[in-house]
Parts: C-alpha cells; structure tokens; sequence
C-alpha cells in the first residue's frame, strides 16, 4: 500500500496536483486509514477512486473541516494541510467509501474538446459543409458532444461562439476554421452515461477532477451550463452495441468520435467496433459521407499522456494524423 500511494503521488506530480502529492506522501507515511478502506486493493484506480469519494462527500457538504481545504467547495484554509482531516474522515466514512468504489473513476475532461473542433472542421471543409450527424463513444455526460459550442482561444484570436466555456491555449497552428461547421445530430453512447444537468452526475464528475486543479474544475462547471442549454443523448451501451447498423445517411456526414476510449474495449469489441465503421464506410457515398475522428494514443489500446487527432474519411477511407496533443486536449497541435 506503500508502494502504491508512492507510486500515485508521483502521478499526480507529474499531472500538477501539490495537494493530491501531499496527500499521498502522508498517507503513505501512515498508511493503516487507507488500508482500512482499501483492503488489498491498490491498483491506480481504487486509489484515486478513494480520493474522489472523499472529495463527494466534501462537495455534498457533509465533511465541513475537510472542506475548509478544498477549493472546490470554497475552502480557504491551505490544502497541503488537509491531511488530518482528510485522515479522521477516512476513518469515520470508512464503509460508505468502501462501498463507492469502482476500479475506473468516470471522467469527462472538457479539454478534449480541442481536438474533435478541429477535426470537424477538417471534415466540414472536405465535405463542402453538409451538416454533421456526431455520434461519440463513451462519451461519459456527454459534455464534448457540446464542443462546437465552446470558445477556443488560439495564438491567432479566437474560435467559436461567446461561451461560458473559453479554453485558453487550445490550439497551436489552425484547422480550416473558414470551414461552415453545423451540427445537425448529437448523440452518444456510455456504459455509464451520466446525465451533465442533474446536481448528482455533476458531483460525481467534479469528484474526479483533482481539487487544486482549478483550470480543469472552471471548465467543467461551465460546461454544465452549456450542457443545460444544449441538448445531446447519451445512451447506456457500449461502442460496439451503440454502432451496430451503422449506415451512412443522405445529406449529413456521419461522424463516429471518441477521445480516450479506445483502451477500456476488450480487443473482441474492438474488432466489432471497426467492423461497424468499416460497413458504414463502404456505404459512403458524396452525398453521405461517413468519418471516424479519434483522439486516442498513437497506439489506440494503450492510455498514453499523448494522443493523436485521426481522422479516416469516406468515400475512400483514408487515415490522416490531422495533429496531437496532451491527453487532456490541451493545447491540440494541428500538423
Ligand atoms: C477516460 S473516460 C473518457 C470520457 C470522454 N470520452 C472524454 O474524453 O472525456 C472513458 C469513458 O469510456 C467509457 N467506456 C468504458 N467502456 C466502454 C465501452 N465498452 N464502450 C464505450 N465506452 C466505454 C467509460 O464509461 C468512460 O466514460
């Protein structure tokens, strides 16, 4: 346990997180709280799992000393003191953080959409402007499938509409922002989809987000706002069930995107997965263009701190590395 509180401490120095390593490192210097939560359990995920069912119960209100050291519930006291509290409410929740805990904590990380702005413009200039249908899997709340309507500032100015969303630093070097973007269709697929406008779901993601991380917490935040006026679905199913039947359809350019999801398929629902596309491809036509946008490691199956912005393109089918960027999105940069 040790050992991999260590090991996460790093992570989250590396990630820029001083109040996660803080955490960490004193827990690993007292590791008997943790282990009474976690068992045996020390894999990445159980661990970050841990901190973000405290950080739940820090944002129902239910952990007031803890709180005071969260910025995200307008603590004011130094977060690289939160350890004995963080401590005594490990202890008195133990139970109920028990029983919170999943192996993959659920994100859905708003700098991702850098990339897939981009990549749709791309597509709408090659496809002389149809209107996109954009259909994404694992798409978690959902909240990117939103991404046209956020503001990305770039070294040249900016774009997109006034938003309560601004990524600032979002893209170096341009897509073809000329390019007439319309989405016509928002759809997704989760296993675990979470519905960005209820006070829940919206707890449960900023959960997950690192407390001291306050770029990251105002970009998700916002993003509720956008969700809340902007409607999209987002199915319970996995990639493979979502995109079985897949077919081109006249007049839109049918858009499969997914950003960091490729690793969480067996290879078997992979398969399946490019099988659909590869149908629907095959089906294309000008009229009825299909494409399949990616932002996943330059090896798909494998979670990696830099991703690729893909992008195939039917008629035809051809794969083109449109650019790459961190795998949180940001900055995204176009080649
Ligand atoms: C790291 S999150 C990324 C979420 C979102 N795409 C983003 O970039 O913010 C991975 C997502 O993949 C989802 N997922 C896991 N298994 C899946 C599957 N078999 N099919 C589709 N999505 C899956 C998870 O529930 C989770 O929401």
């Amino acid at each position: 346990m040790r050992r991999a509180l260590l090991a996460q401490a790093r992570g989250c120095a590396q990630l820029g997180s001083p109040m996660y390593v803080e955490l960490l490192t004193r827990a690993a210097d007292d590791p008997g709280a943790v282990a009474a939560v976690l068992g045996d359990r020390t894999r990445p995920g159980f661990i970050l799992g841990m901190l973000g069912a405290v950080h739940r119960l820090v944002l129902e209100g239910r952990v007031p000393e803890l709180a005071a050291h969260y910025p995200t519930a307008g603590g004011t006291e130094d977060p690289l003191d939160a350890w004995p509290a963080f401590r005594d409410v490990l202890i008195e929740h133990a139970a109920e953080i028990r029983d919170g805990l999943t192996d993959t904590p659920q994100t859905n990380e708003v700098g991702r959409a850098a990339p897939p702005v981009g990549g749709l413009l791309t597509v709408a200039e090659a496809t002389g402007g149809l209107p996109v249908r954009l259909l994404e899997a694992g798409a978690s709340a959902g909240l990117n499938l939103r991404a046209d309507h956020f503001r990305l500032l770039h070294e040249g100015g900016a774009y997109g509409p006034e938003s309560p969303v601004v990524l600032a630093g979002a893209w170096r070097g341009l897509p073809p922002v000329d390019a007439p973007l319309a989405v016509a269709e928002r759809r997704g697929c989760d296993p675990n989809p979470l519905d960005a406008t209820s006070p829940d779901a919206q707890r449960r993601l900023l959960s997950y987000v690192w407390p001291d991380q306050a770029g990251r917490v105002a970009r998700l935040r916002a993003a509720f706002e956008v969700a809340a006026r902007v409607p999209a679905t987002v199915v319970r199913a996995g990639a493979a069930d979502f995109l079985d039947g897949l077919a081109p359809r006249q007049g839109v350019t049918t858009v499969v995107w997914h950003s960091t999801m490729r690793p969480y398929l067996s290879d078997d629902e992979a398969a399946r997965v490019d099988r659909h596309i590869e149908n629907a491809g095959a089906a294309a036509t000008e009229d009825a263009p299909v494409a399949h946008l990616t932002f996943e490691g330059r090896d798909a199956a494998r979670l990696d701190a830099v991703q690729v912005v893909a992008l195939r393109l039917w008629p035809g089918g051809e794969r083109t590395i449109l650019g790459e960027g961190r795998s949180h999105g940001l900055p995204t940069t176009w080649f």
